[in-house]
């Protein structure tokens, strides 16, 4: 009997997706079997969309996400990551605006003691991705062999490299198929794709920042928070420790918006140069990810700001450019060594304070200069991008900068300056600033 025949024999397929239109649920088994089917082309396209479009509007319950997650694992090729000496750590954000803080976090965490083995994907759409960033690093490779990647986290403690298709492969096809179907949005359908790639990332603690604002996924905070509950209630149900924070993406985190832009700020931050909503949250989630290792949440986040400060976490950054054969002077000199734009122009738009931002909308202007990606392949250029240097809540004198565009062509840079006064939003009246961390979930203290 062939696999497809033995398949569809197994799954009910109709059945099921009536079953989810009428707001029944699926078991473990029937799910396991469903993916499998999908992967070995037992179930079609058009089938598994009418499934998922079900699904995103009648919910999916804990134990299906539990369940498709660890479908979704099966589907490909996981990590051992059992014979690295320290604890193994992950670190994951859901995806924002000026996000980079697995640049800081991993080598704090590493300068720290634990074992960083993480495999990272690519910008799409209006967010970032740390593959491109690092690539912008001139000589960086993120093309490392699951050998080599556990060989560099046993020499120094971290290594960032990029998933092989055989990691997932069932997300791949399904993430593929929710972008044109309008089923990305359902909490279980996220945390399942998130979960299934930490849990084949092999390591045995997780630490999610889940983004909350205009910038992010989930725009409201609840919606936030119930998909932090929910990948961490799916660690925990598959042997991980994990924790999660919710964090702000009504503003973008960092004061960089762009692959080389974003390098040369959190490089700056490593040495002590750069203060702000960006080191605060750098030193939160290292914390939190020690504190899931064991170690009291007063007593690791005294320890990072130190090996912060001490620039020990700078110098194991170089490190790891180095081993992944960048140029490891970058550190010293990042906006010499990085490439950089032809074009930079400044916008400074008056008196008055900083009420909020179009945050999507940055990601947005930042990928029209070409920094980002609308489809998956396509080449982004490392230089260009935006420096946002104001926060909501802050008061403006009339002369501040509030944004360094980088351009590669004039008429770029013009487009983008025309759009600013609709994505910064300044005000005659005093705004306030908006909290950084919104809730910890699965993690104790503050
Ligand atoms: N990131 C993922 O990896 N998967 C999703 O479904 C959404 C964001």
């Amino acid at each position: 009997m062939s696999r497809e025949s033995d398949m569809s024999t197994s799954v009910e397929i109709p059945v099921l997706i009536g079953r989810k239109r009428d707001g029944g649920t699926l078991t473990a088994g029937e799910i396991t079997a469903l993916i499998d089917a999908y992967v070995h082309d037992g179930v079609d396209d058009a089938q598994m969309a009418a499934l998922l479009m079900a699904g995103v509007i009648r919910g999916f319950s804990r134990d299906e996400a539990i369940a498709l997650t660890e479908a979704l694992v099966a589907s490909g090729d996981t990590v051992d990551l059992s014979s690295l000496r320290g604890p193994t750590v992950d670190k994951h954000s859901t995806g924002g605006v000026g996000d980079t803080t697995t640049l800081v976090v991993a080598p704090l965490l590493a300068a720290a003691g634990c074992q960083v083995a993480k495999l990272s994907g690519r910008g799409l759409g209006h967010t970032g991705g740390t593959l491109d960033k690092l690539e912008a690093i001139p000589g960086f490779t993120v093309d490392l062999t699951p050998a080599q990647v556990r060989d560099q986290v046993e020499r120094i403690g971290l290594a960032v490299a990029a998933a092989t298709q055989d990691l997932v492969p069932a997300d791949k096809r399904l993430y593929a198929l929710r972008d044109v179907t309008g089923t990305v949005s359902s909490p279980a359908l996220i945390a399942s794709s998130v979960m299934s790639k930490k849990l084949a990332g092999g390591a045995a603690h997780v630490l999610l920042d889940v983004k909350t604002g205009d910038g992010a996924f989930m725009q409201r905070e609840e919606d936030a928070i119930g998909l932090a509950e929910l990948c961490v209630s799916i660690g925990e149900a598959h042997g991980r420790r994990t924790g999660a924070l919710v964090t702000d993406m009504s503003q973008p985190l960092g004061d960089g918006v762009g692959n080389a832009i974003e390098v040369a700020v959190a490089i700056e931050t490593l040495a002590g140069e750069r203060h702000g909503r960006f080191r605060e949250l750098c030193l939160d989630l290292a914390a939190a990810a020690l504190e899931l290792t064991g170690v009291d949440a007063r007593a690791a986040r005294e320890q990072v700001a130190q090996l912060l400060d001490e620039g020990a976490a700078k110098e194991r950054f170089r490190e790891f450019v180095v081993a992944q054969d960048g140029d490891g002077s970058v550190v010293d000199a990042p906006w010499e060594v990085l490439p950089a734009a032809p074009i930079v122009r400044e916008w400074a738009p008056g008196a008055g304070w900083v009420a909020g931002f179009a945050c999507r909308r940055v990601g947005e202007l930042a990928g029209r200069l070409g920094a980002g990606r609308q489809r998956q392949g396509d080449p982004v250029d490392p230089a260009v991008g935006l420096e946002v240097l104001v926060r909501t809540g802050d008061e403006l004198d009339g002369t501040r900068t509030a944004v360094r565009v980088h351009a590669r062509t004039e008429a770029d840079a013009d487009a983008v300056l025309a759009e600013l006064p609709d994505v910064v939003l300044v005000t005659q009246d005093e705004a306030s600033s908006v909290p950084l961390v919104h809730a910890r979930i699965g993690l104790e203290g503050r």
